[in-house]
């Protein structure tokens, strides 16, 4: 894919289409659309006029016009964006992303996209870069035919008298934010027969290689004598043998205070057939994706290695397989996790929080003072929530305000739900400490929050339940149905704002 960005006048790129962001209202009579509706002989205030075309979000329009002089285009886009004064750097990525789509749709293989309204050279750059990448993301690497062969690969960025320089930059943030978005997408969307938790930890390690971070791969043998016996309780009715995945990330010269480092863990369960507590039959195949926090903790150390902002980073991903076997775990089985505290697992189907439970402790034992884990944790945060937002809860109410914040930056949507200690003690077991479930059909995802509180020890904590927002079902006009790459931007910032 070619990116290049440009200053001068916008017609002139040297593509095959033009796509303009249209704000809803706007007339043809003044600016920007005032020049383009002039090159197409009043094609724009005629479409506009009629009534066709309003610059609702998400609305498009195409153009088509004869190419002369120093203009080579030969279609125009028109991207509806809805109000001017709600137009931010995200709905710059849903419009590019959109018309990227649009015109790949056409056999269309280079376009120019116009920066423009209240939002930085660098911003437009970036969005538009990132979403002319992840809008391409299809699901269709396993088909041998009818595979889409169609693809854009060269985007043009103008912003007229911008600095050079600040859309280069954003540019290239983009392409590194929108190919770590994909490479997240690309191991949530593989069947769990090729990613086993040997191939998760193979396929980071291989990353890691690739953009300069250290990779760790614990072994079972490591995470037994670790005490790991909550993480190996879900292990256990797998072949597969599960892999502790740490990654890290050093900067140059780093800016943080002295013993600060913030952890991303993520639950990497690459097959949920729920274990003993097996999980209906229908529908069940939805579950490969049950390893998207970790997937979204590679990609975001990906997206982070590339960047590289002045703080350290630490990754975590407990990738596991849950399958029911003869020496599976048990409802009624007792385990103890590494931080010393025993579990009552009643249902071998809520393994997210037993897995966690390890990973959060060693995340906090290699030194996290920060710790934010993401997790496809409950179908109950589905019901709540839908797929609009991913549900966050935490014991630092900073923290999570700052992702709630980060999340408005990248139009990704964070939700928070309630933690206190009377929800605490519904999960306080009449043989253990605790155990691994609350009572039946009462705040579910709640339940998985306060499980997983109990293994983070001094740290400032933050839970994301993404299992509603990982996983789209069907294809928006900027986004593939399938897995969303949901939290990766917004961790991205989170990461930037705290150097
Ligand atoms: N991976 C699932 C959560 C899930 C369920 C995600 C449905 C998407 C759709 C998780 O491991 C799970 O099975 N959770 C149980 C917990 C329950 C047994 C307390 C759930 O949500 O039903
Ligand atoms: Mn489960
Ligand atoms: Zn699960």
């Amino acid at each position: 894919m070619k990116f290049q960005g440009i200053t001068g006048n916008f017609s002139d790129a040297n593509v095959e289409a033009l796509a303009v962001p249209v704000f809803k209202g706007e007339k043809a009579t003044s600016g920007v659309l005032k020049d383009l509706d002039k090159m197409t002989g009043g094609l724009i205030a005629a479409i506009i006029k009629d009534e066709d075309f309003k610059g609702e979000g998400g609305s498009t329009a195409l153009v088509r016009f004869a190419a002369k002089g120093s203009v080579k285009a030969t279609k125009l886009l028109l991207v509806g964006v809805g109000d001017e004064k709600d137009y931010k750097a995200a709905n710059v990525g849903v419009a590019a992303g959109t018309a990227t789509r649009y015109l790949r749709k056409r056999g269309v293989r280079s376009f120019a996209f116009l920066g423009r309204g209240d939002v930085s050279a660098s911003d437009s750059a970036q969005n538009a870069a990132c979403a002319f990448i992840t809008s391409q993301f299809e699901l269709d690497k396993y088909k041998t035919k009818d595979k889409n062969s169609k693809s854009v690969d060269s985007l043009v960025v103008c912003v007229e008298g911008a600095k050079a320089a600040d859309l280069k930059n954003g540019l290239s943030r983009g392409e590194a934010i929108g190919s770590s978005m994909n490479f997240t997408r690309d191991l949530a969307n593989e069947p769990p027969n090729i990613l086993t938790p040997t191939e998760m930890a193979n396929r980071a390690a291989k990353m890691a290689k690739e953009v300069g971070l250290k990779c760790e791969i614990l072994t079972e043998a490591q995470m037994t004598k670790l005490g790991m016996g909550s993480l190996m309780s879900v292990s256990i009715g797998s072949e597969q043998p599960a892999k502790m995945i740490v990654l890290r990330y050093t900067p140059a010269k780093s800016t943080a205070k002295k013993g600060e480092l913030l952890a991303l863990v993520g639950k990497g369960i690459t097959f949920d057939t729920g274990g003993i507590s097996l999980k209906p039959g229908e529908g069940m195949d939805a579950m490969k994706y049950d390893m998207s926090g970790g997937g979204t903790v590679i990609g975001t150390m990906r997206a982070i290695a590339l960047l590289k902002p002045s703080i350290p980073v630490l990754g975590i991903v407990a990738a596991v397989e849950n399958m029911p076997d003869g020496r599976a775990s048990r409802p009624s089985d007792v385990v103890t996790a590494m931080n010393g505290k025993t579990i009552e697992i009643l249902n071998t189907d809520a393994e997210g929080r037993l897995i966690l439970a390890d990973a959060v402790a060693y995340a906090e034992k290699q030194g996290a003072t920060r710790i934010v884990d993401m997790a496809t944790l409950t179908g109950a945060v589905i019901i709540a929530l839908g797929d609009q937002n991913t549900g966050i809860m935490g014991t630092d109410q900073e923290l999570v305000d700052e992702i709630i914040a980060c999340g408005k930056e990248n139009g990704e949507g964070f939700w928070q739900l309630p933690l206190s200690p009377e929800y605490s003690k519904q999960i306080r077991s009449d043989i253990a400490d605790i155990k691994n479930i609350g009572p039946r059909g009462k705040a579910g995802t709640i339940m998985g929050a306060v499980f997983i509180q109990e293994f983070v020890d001094k740290a400032k904590w933050a839970h994301l339940d993404i299992a509603g927002t990982a996983w789209l079902d069907s294809a928006k006009p900027h986004m593939a149905k399938g897995p969303s790459g949901v939290a990766i931007r917004s961790l991205i910032t989170l990461v930037e704002r705290s150097q």
